[in-house]
């Protein structure tokens, strides 16, 4: 029974782990693992970051390059681009992108690509698991046909899972090793070996009847939040309808103990998760003849916020007597949250398309992303790179309007409400106080 033997290995701390993807899911996850002495090796297409991680610096914020360092210095951690040292690993992790096409159509390509390189190299004896967020099947509907199509079985020769990532970039207070990790395998033996390897690096482990559960759970919670937040934006542009400050009122809602969980408002969605992850629940769903409603109408007013925040600007510039057009607009923050670099689906970025769009000067300033590029998949428009300005006095006083995106904490927003005319702050990043002893006008979400 190849059971016993992986599990064998991974108690004995001698089960070699491969991690494909090293990107803000695969890298703290491998470097966990070599932190805890497994011999770990890493697999990239970008020839880049191997080299960065084997010289023992780390690219993402929440992982210390002292950790890098510490497991590469002793021989824990490599990291390659060559997939036929995919043979010397007895767990296989995959962490890969699963973004959507542009029809909104989960588009399974990395997936299929990880899965053909370790079909080209798997052996008896591996368990191979999936931590990509996906549509509940792909493991057992993809997967497994693929390395069954070689001959092997199911607990035989191999076994297979599926353990959702619920990794949450820039929090400290939760990262790999204090969050639970759901874990649903092809087979029982599959579930179990998951279950066990896992219990080396986190304290909490729940394993689940089958690997379509644990892929579901992960949609689940995703499905939530974009709903709650698409909820928390309705109820924001209702109050602005009304005079009344969401943002005292959805505090003061929290106030109940039970039965309700605060969401708060925001210029849009951003982040590789939770505006796609619903996508591909719901696209599992068409395909058995369901049509999630929910799903499609928080997609619908979270992706038209950016919008909505353009049209809050363009009012408070129209007060002032002044068009979108020919005005200086300053964007503070570019990242789609807090204290973190990534842009990937910023709603930042659609707001910097629309001010261009109408005629407005834009420029940014952002502690954490160096350089915004607009010819990517991410954004609508097409328009010139712009460079991270740093946040002089000029700069401020000479904007016409400042638009608060992402409320990073290194920024300076009591000089903001000093200098500027007027701030837009879709965050609720400026404190009572500053507010009121703000000499821009401030006008919130
Ligand atoms: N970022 C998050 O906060 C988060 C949280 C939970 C789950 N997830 C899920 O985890 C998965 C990975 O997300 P991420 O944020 O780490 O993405 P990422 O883009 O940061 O990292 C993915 C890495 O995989 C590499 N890669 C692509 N194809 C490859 C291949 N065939 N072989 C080897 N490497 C390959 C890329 O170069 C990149 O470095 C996605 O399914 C995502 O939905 C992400």
């Amino acid at each position: 029974m190849i059971k016993q033997e992986i599990q064998q290995l991974i108690t004995d701390r001698k089960a070699h782990i491969g991690v494909i993807g090293l990107g803000y899911v695969g890298l703290p996850l491998i470097v966990e693992f070599a932190l805890k002495e497994f011999a770990s090796t890493g697999f990239e297409v970008d020839e880049k970051k191997t080299v960065e991680i084997n010289a023992g610096s780390s690219y993402i914020v929440d992982v210390p390059s002292n950790d890098v360092k510490k497991c590469v210095d002793n021989g824990t951690l490599t990291a390659t681009t060559d997939f036929s040292k995919l043979v010397k690993c007895d767990v296989i992790i995959i962490c890969v992108p699963t973004p959507l096409r542009k029809t909104k159509d989960p588009d399974m390509s990395y997936i299929l690509t990880a899965g053909a390189e370790i079909q080209k190299y798997l052996r008896r004896g591996q368990l191979i698991i999936l931590e990509s967020t996906t549509y509940p099947g792909t493991t057992d509907e993809v997967l497994q046909p693929m390395f069954e199509e070689k001959g092997f079985k199911i607990d035989e020769d191999f076994l297979l899972a599926f353990s959702p990532e619920r990794v949450d970039p820039g929090n400290p207070q939760f990262q790999t090793h204090n969050i639970p990790k759901v874990v649903g395998g092809c087979s029982k033996d599959s579930t179990e070996t998951a279950a066990l390897l896992y219990g080396q690096i986190v304290d909490q482990v729940h394993p689940v009847s089958s690997a379509r559960v644990a892929e579901a759970a992960k949609l689940w919670e995703n499905t939530f939040r974009a709903i709650n937040i698409g909820m928390a934006n309705e109820m924001a542009k209702v109050c602005n309808a009304l005079g009344i400050d969401s943002w005292e009122v959805v505090s003061a809602a929290a106030t109940k103990p039970f039965g309700f969980m605060p969401f708060y408002p925001g210029p849009g969605i951003g982040g590789h998760c939770i505006p796609l992850d619903p996508h591909y629940l719901s696209w599992k769903a068409r395909q058995h003849g369901f049509d999630s409603k929910f799903i499609s109408l928080a997609e619908q007013i979270n992706s038209t916020m950016p919008n909505y925040v353009v049209e809050l600007a363009t009012e408070a510039l129209n007060n002032d007597k002044k068009a979108v057009n020919g005005s200086k607009v300053l964007i503070l923050g570019v990242a789609y949250k807090k204290d973190i670099d990534d842009m990937r689906e910023s709603p930042a970025l659609s707001i910097i398309d629309l001010l261009r769009a109408d005629g407005a000067e834009v420029s940014y300033h952002d502690p954490f992303v160096e350089e915004v590029t607009f010819d990517h998949a991410y954004t609508i428009g097409d328009g010139e790179p712009l460079k991270n300005r740093e946040l002089t006095d000029e700069l401020i006083s000479s904007s016409d309007c400042v638009i608060i995106c992402t409320e990073h904490s290194d920024v300076d927003y009591a000089r903001v409400c000093e200098l500027a005319p007027l701030v837009v702050d879709t965050r609720n990043a400026l404190t009572n106080g500053l507010r009121e002893a703000s000499k821009a006008r401030v006008v919130r979400l």
